[in-house]
């Protein structure tokens, strides 16, 4: 089958080299010429692990190519995914321009049956507008349908979550387009994953809703903690003795910094007004929004009661991504603690492995270096804001002769409290004791009791 895929970011591509590797015959479509010409290298512009080397083994076998000439695209497709950017506007509602004009687009060129499928995030309603742009465009002589196939792919495991989904949703009320999407997915439904085939708008909300949940997760973990904190209680052992429960699950159940990336903020924010926009509310995800906003401000009351002030300090400060294995900055919790220190004078010595060079513009004036340990050099604390493998195995003899004040704030709870202890640190982390070295007075404040909670 012919697939075109428009949008050549990270749903798009990663869209388009799994489609590819399904035997699917694909090509990306973007507009950025620059990126265009990149991967036509075989140059791929994220970081995201496996993917350079699945595109490029597709294009070699000639299953995948990249253009920006989108008409012929659509003419020789009979499956167009549709893959392109839907940012937030002001009030949170996701914009839809760059939707209207692919489809706008495909009216045009519309020469026989095809069927148009959403991948990205989009509202419920999106699909009907898509209908009606192409319908209105193209009049009756061609027949077509849409078809909402939200994805739910992790930055840092994509293809892996594309290749072993939990489930495939296609939404659609034409027959004959559900029978197509079935056979491009037919890899997976051979491996038993369930396909739901429903509507579109029900397709639509299920992306929302899951993302809205997974974030209800996080925020409520996140008051947990904050509980935990108040009462010398341990928020790992918490999450633990629920996750056992079969009903509750294990998973997004890890206490942080509060969730940060390109799609929760967004999509719960874009979920609440979706509600509004219904004349609803969605109250739980308003609270959650809430809760997210609280726990990130906490983070930075958190480091500055365990380093007294910030103002003529040195932090080594680790990880900057919103979460490990992706160079990807966008709502990173880390942003606001870096910029809290910058302001309040703190001297900050940052290291992350891939997620750097997206920071320097925005940080130009944070000590940039080689690895954990140059950063930690003569610190007055270290702060681990994301959760690197790296970071979990840190030689702690090595660190603690580096730093000047042997104190760890962790706002990923890598370490146990009483290790570190041992280790000679004074160690903070989220929802849980403070680790505090025996033969060291304590030098610094104690738990951020209740601090930046809602009273
Ligand atoms: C999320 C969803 O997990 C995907 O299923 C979905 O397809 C994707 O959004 C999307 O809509 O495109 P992603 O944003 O890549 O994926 O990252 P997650 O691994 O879900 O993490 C999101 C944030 O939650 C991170 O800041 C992470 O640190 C935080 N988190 C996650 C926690 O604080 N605690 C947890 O237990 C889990």
């Amino acid at each position: 089958m012919n697939i075109c895929v428009v949008g050549s970011g990270y749903v798009g591509l990663v869209t388009g080299a799994c489609l590819a590797d399904f035997g699917m015959n694909v090509v990306g479509v973007d507009k950025d010429h620059a990126k265009v010409e990149a991967l036509s290298r075989g140059k791929v512009p994220i970081y995201e692990p496996g993917l350079d080397t699945l595109v490029q083994k597709n294009m070699a076998e000639g299953r995948l190519r990249f253009t920006t000439n989108l008409a012929p695209a659509i003419e020789e497709a009979a499956a167009i995914f549709i893959a392109v950017g839907t940012p937030p506007k002001s009030d949170g509602s996701a914009d839809l321009t760059f939707i209207r004009e692919v489809a706008t687009s495909i009216a045009q060129h519309l020469n026989g049956y095809k069927i148009v499928i959403t991948k990205s995030t989009v509202p419920i309603g999106t699909g009907r507008m898509i209908e009606q742009i192409i319908r209105e465009g193209a009049g009756s002589k061609h027949k077509f349908a849409v078809v909402s196939n939200p994805e739910f792919l992790r930055e840092g495991s994509a293809i892996e979550d594309f290749m072993h989904p939990d489930r495939v949703v296609i939404g659609t009320r034409d027959e004959r387009a559900a029978q197509m999407m079935r056979n491009v997915y037919s890899p997976l439904a051979a491996a038993d994953v369930p396909i739901i085939v429903t509507d579109v708008e029900t397709a639509e909300l299920i992306k929302y809703a899951s993302n809205g949940f997974l974030a209800t997760k996080i925020s409520f973990i996140n008051e947990v903690a904050q509980i935990c904190e108040a009462w010398g209680a341990d928020v790992e052992v918490v999450s633990k003795g629920m996750g056992l429960d079969n009903r509750i699950g294990p998973k997004f159940l890890q206490a942080g910094p509060g969730f940060g990336g390109s799609c929760f903020p967004k999509d719960t924010r874009a979920a609440a007004q979706i509600a509004h926009d219904s004349g609803l509310r969605f109250r739980i995800i308003e609270a959650v929004l809430e809760v997210n906003e609280v726990t990130q401000k906490r983070m930075i009351e958190k480091v500055g009661q365990a380093l007294g002030g910030f103002a003529g300090k040195t932090i080594g400060f680790l990880g900057l991504s919103f979460k490990p294995n992706t160079d990807d900055i966008r709502e990173s919790p880390a942003l606001p603690i870096v910029q809290a220190l910058v302001d309040g004078g703190a001297t900050v010595r940052a290291f992350d492995p891939e997620a750097m060079t997206a920071c320097k513009p925005l940080f130009p004036t944070l000590v940039y270096t080689k690895d954990a340990y140059e950063a930690a050099e003569g610190t007055d604390a270290v702060v681990i804001a994301t959760e690197w493998n790296q970071f979990r195995k840190l030689d702690l003899d090595r660190l603690r002769k580096l730093v000047r004040e042997p104190l760890v704030v962790d706002l990923r709870n890598l370490y146990e409290p009483a290790a570190m202890a041992a280790e000679g640190f004074h160690y903070v982390s989220i929802g849980r004791p403070e680790g505090i070295p025996e033969a060291r007075p304590r030098a610094v404040a104690g738990p951020a009791r209740a601090a930046g909670g809602r009273s």
